[in-house]
Order: structure tokens, then sequence, then C-alpha cells
């Protein structure tokens, strides 16, 4: 007999709700599944085979054809398992169920138990929309799924825990076998081949920081106004570590926002997740990743590190070291705030709003500037900081150069300001500009409305020309001078751009030719 059940796929980070059928019918033995399903969706008859016979159930040795239906929407994953193991049961009559009430969601393995699947928040938040009431979900799941309202979510660790859960008569009252340990899992999750991640070192605090003002009040304002940011210095003078206390200067994430990094959070994988992310996202890929480690790619797709980024910062360590590839690529999330990803069947657009925060040793060697000690040849590290070009030197605010450091400030001297003072700034400043008509950070605001919102003088006015003229600014450098001069001034809590303000943002121009050097303080 035919039985129709409920469950969801993802289409980038969207759940889409699709109704699985199951026939069973006499005929010769045999299982397909059609539907425009991927490899994984088709690989679930193995799984759902070993499941239904582990759990103590049949496999019926019967015609089984299995349709995903809409037949437009792809499907990808393994989450249609579960709706399709419990179709089987029902059309060969071994319960009775009033599934049709209910949604399934879950990937199952070779001895019948329920694994969590990527993207479970937004595939249920779909079935809510469409008004299911109920669903079935893997235990390790129920509270992602339960961030959901408006619908009942019931765990099931096993299929058998789903049969319970959906039962009205039992007929073959399953005893589970033995259970066995197979070496196969069967698991065909989307989640992605993690990208390859700095070590996840522990949040530094700026109090750790010590000297390296200028980068220090360059990064506060860097935060303060979401700008672009990228510091340049030999190794060793703190750069990785200013990056690495980013964490706990950003304001957290609110209602939209938290709800936003949750869905990515969850269709990347990071999952089961337990309550909404509200820590902004730091992304702090590495610079040997891949093109589609970084941009997103493959089945669903899976969200790059600029999706996973979004709503934070992503950090870019030793920038220069990158593919130019990976670079260029990251062109058209800076413009737009979002990344499109070709695939065969046509292309997906995921948002990709992040803060770029980047880091480099002014050559490869990493010694330039200092006497003597610089190994490249003539030309490689005006071509090294080069690389930084065109699109990615136009986002980029503020620069800053770092220099090697005495060792009398690495030990002694006043004990640096703390992260906390910091972000209570940072938010601050923030919520003036968000408290602004158009409500964006400074680094987002048009150029028409920034000039409104700067208030600048007359004589303000002079010095920005000045400043424009004296450093050869294009027209859109002077913007930036602007936007960056206008968030110095959100940090003092002032109203107007005024002329300290300008002075201030105006040292940290992108160098014209040669790497900047710094002299050591
Ligand atoms: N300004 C600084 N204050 C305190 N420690 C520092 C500073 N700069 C570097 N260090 C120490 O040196 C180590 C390496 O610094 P790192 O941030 O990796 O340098 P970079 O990224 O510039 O090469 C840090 O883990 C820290 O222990
Ligand atoms: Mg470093």
């Amino acid at each position: 007999m035919l039985a129709t059940l409920l469950s969801a796929t993802l289409v980038a980070l969207d759940g889409r709700v699709i109704r699985v059928e199951v026939d069973v019918a006499p005929g010769l033995p045999g299982f397909t599944i059609v539907g425009l399903g991927d490899a994984s969706i088709r690989e679930a008859r193995e799984r759902v085979r070993g499941a239904l016979r582990n759990s103590g159930f049949m496999h019926p040795p019967r015609r089984i054809t299995v349709n995903l239906a809409p037949a437009d929407v792809p499907k990808t994953g393994s989450g249609a398992d579960l709706a399709i193991a419990i179709g089987i049961l029902i059309g060969s009559e071994q319960f009775t169920a009033r599934a049709g009430r209910a949604a399934l969601i879950g990937e199952v393995s070779l001895g019948g138990e329920i694994r969590p699947v990527p993207g479970l928040l937004p595939m249920v938040a779909a079935l809510a929309r469409r008004g299911v009431r109920r669903v079935i979900v893997p235990a390790d799941g129920a509270d992602e799924a339960r961030l959901v309202g408006g619908l009942e979510v019931v765990p099931a660790d096993t299929v058998t825990d789903a049969v319970e859960a959906l039962r009205l008569r039992h007929r073959a009252a399953p005893t589970p076998p033995a259970r066995v340990e197979l070496a196969l899992g069967g698991s065909a999750s989307t989640a992605p081949a993690g990208p390859i991640l700095a070590d996840p070192a522990p949040i530094p605090d700026l109090s750790e920081v010590r000297g390296q003002m200028e980068a220090r009040r360059a990064l506060e304002v860097a935060l303060a106004g979401g700008h672009g940011f990228l510091m340049i210095g030999p190794p060793g003078t703190g750069k990785t570590m200013l990056a690495r206390t980013i964490p706990a200067l950003l304001p957290q994430l609110s209602g939209e926002q938290a709800l936003a990094a949750t869905i990515v959070a969850s269709v990347s994988g990071e999952g089961p997740l337990h309550a909404l992310v509200r820590t902004p996202p730091f992304r702090s890929p590495h610079h040997t990743s891949s093109y589609a480690a970084i941009v997103g790619g493959g089945r669903g797709p899976v969200p790059g590190e600029v999706t996973r980024a979004d709503g934070g910062v992503l950090f870019l360590d030793e920038l220069a070291e990158f593919s130019r590839d990976v670079l260029e690529a990251l062109r058209q999330p800076l413009e737009d705030g979002r990344v499109s990803i070709a695939r065969a069947s046509g292309s997906a657009t995921l948002p990709a709003r992040f803060q770029l925060v980047a880091a480099t040793n002014p050559c490869p060697c990493g010694h330039y500037g200092d006497e003597g000690r610089c190994q490249c040849a003539q030309g490689v590290p005006e071509r090294y900081v080069g690389r930084i070009s065109g699109p990615l030197r136009d986002r980029i605010d503020i620069w800053v150069t770092l220099a090697r450091m005495k060792a009398a400030t690495l030990v002694g001297g006043p004990d640096p300001e703390p992260s906390s003072a910091v972000a209570a700034r940072i938010a601050a400043a923030r919520a003036r500009q968000l408290g602004r008509p158009g409500n964006r950070l400074n680094s987002r605001v048009s150029g028409r409305a920034l000039r409104a919102i700067a208030h600048l003088e007359s004589v303000t006015s002079r010095r920005l020309s000045d400043l424009a003229d004296s450093e050869h600014l294009s027209g859109r450098g002077t913007e930036r001078l602007l936007r960056v001069a206008r968030t110095v001034a959100d940090l003092a809590g002032s109203d107007s751009v005024e002329i300290e303000h300008l002075e201030e943002a105006a040292r940290w121009r992108p160098p014209s030719s040669n790497p900047p050097v710094a002299l050591a303080v």
C-alpha cells in the first residue's frame, strides 16, 4: 500500500517541505528512489534497509518505490531517511500510524539509531510555516528544533522510538536485536569537511597585549564602525593576538541577527545547537584553505567561510599568502554582502556580510624595514603587499603598521586597558550609529548619507579637501577617510565630525607604493 509522510530538505539556507511517498507493491523485490535526490539520498536505501532489519522489523521483499515530491526541489542529504524507513513500515503494514499528522527528519544508521543532520533549524521552521503540528527529530537535535515555536518536537533516538511515537496499534512488537557495532556508519551527512582553522586558542584579553597603542586604537575604531581593517608588521608584534581579542570586543547579537547566525551555524553542521547563537561569528580560515571552503560550494551548497562570518568578522591572517583566486572571490561579498555559488543546478546566493580583518607581514621574510635583516630580493616586498590590490584595497578603510617592540615595552609600563572597557566604548559608538536614520554602521552608509551625517562645518570641510589633495586621495579614498572620521567622532560622542577626527582617521591610509615601515617604539 501507499504511505505518504512529510519531511524536509535544504535549499541553500532555506528549509523546504518535502512529501515522501512510499509504495510497497507486489512484484520482484526492489527498492527505487525517484524525485531529484542526490547521491546521499540514493544511499538512503542501504541505510534504511540495515536500520529496519537491525531494529527487529522486516525489510519487505517487495517492490518498494519512494517518490520525493515536489519534483522541482532538489533534495540533498540524509534527513529524509527516517521518513522513508517509517513509510516502508506503514506501506508494508507492519504498523499503522497517524503519520500524516507528523513530519519526520533524521538520518538513520544501519543499527537503527537516528542521527542529527545539518540544517535542522531551518527545516523545522519550514514545516512549522506549512502548519505541521508535530515533528519527530533526532534526540540530539531536539533543543535545536525547539528553537522554532508553534509545533510539538518529539525526540527519538531510534527507529523504534519513532514508531512508538507514531503508532496506534503495534502489530509485531519489535524486540531490538543485540546491537551490532557496524564498521560502516552509513552516514552521508552533508556536513562540510571542516575548513582548516588556525589553532582554536582561547580568546586573549586586551590587557595581555602590551604597547602597540596605535594598532589597539585602530582596532577599536575599526570594530566600532565595522570598517575593513589591515595590520601590517613583522612577525611577533602581536597582530594575530590583537585579532584574537575581537570576539570579546563585539556586542552580542540580538533578535533577527541571532536567528540568522543560528541558521548559518545549523546549516554549516555546527549543530546540534542548544540555544540561539548570540556571539558574533569570528572566522579565521587558514591561508591554505581551498576556494570552496572560503566561498562555499558543493551540494546544498555548503556555506563557505564568507557566509559563516555573516554578521561578524572574517579574519584573514597572512592575507598576502591566500591564493589569488580566493582574494579575487572576496570582491563580490565585500561589495554586495552576498556570495553567488555556481552549481550544476544553477547558482545559489548566500548572505556574506562580514567585516574583513586581516594581517600581513610587510614582505615574505617579514623583516622589511629591519636594518639589514630583510632577505627578500629587490622588488619582492613591493609585490608582496601589492597583492592586496583592487577591490580588496578599496574595501580596507583602516591600514595600520605595527613595529617591533622594545623589550622595555613588553615587560614594563602601566597595565594595558582590558577588553571590557574597550568593548563598552565600541558598543556605545555602535548604538549611536544604529540610532541614526537608516540604522547602519558607518562602513555601510551610502556616500550621500555619509555627507549628511558628518555635519561638517566649512572649516572642517576645507581641511578634508586639503587632506585629500596632499595625500592624493581619489573620490573613493576621500569618502573612506570621512567614513572612518565619522566613527572616530562617534567614539568621542560628537554629533559632528571635527578636524581632530579627520586627522586621526588620516593616519590610517593605505601605503602609496613601498610597504610601510614603522619605527620600533
Ligand atoms: N604586543 C604584545 N604584547 C604581548 N605579547 C606579545 C605582543 N606581541 C607579541 N606577543 C607575544 O608573541 C606571541 C606571538 O605574537 P603574534 O600575535 O602571533 O604575532 P604576529 O601575528 O604579529 O606574528 C604572542 O602569542 C605573544 O605571546
Ligand atoms: Mg601572526
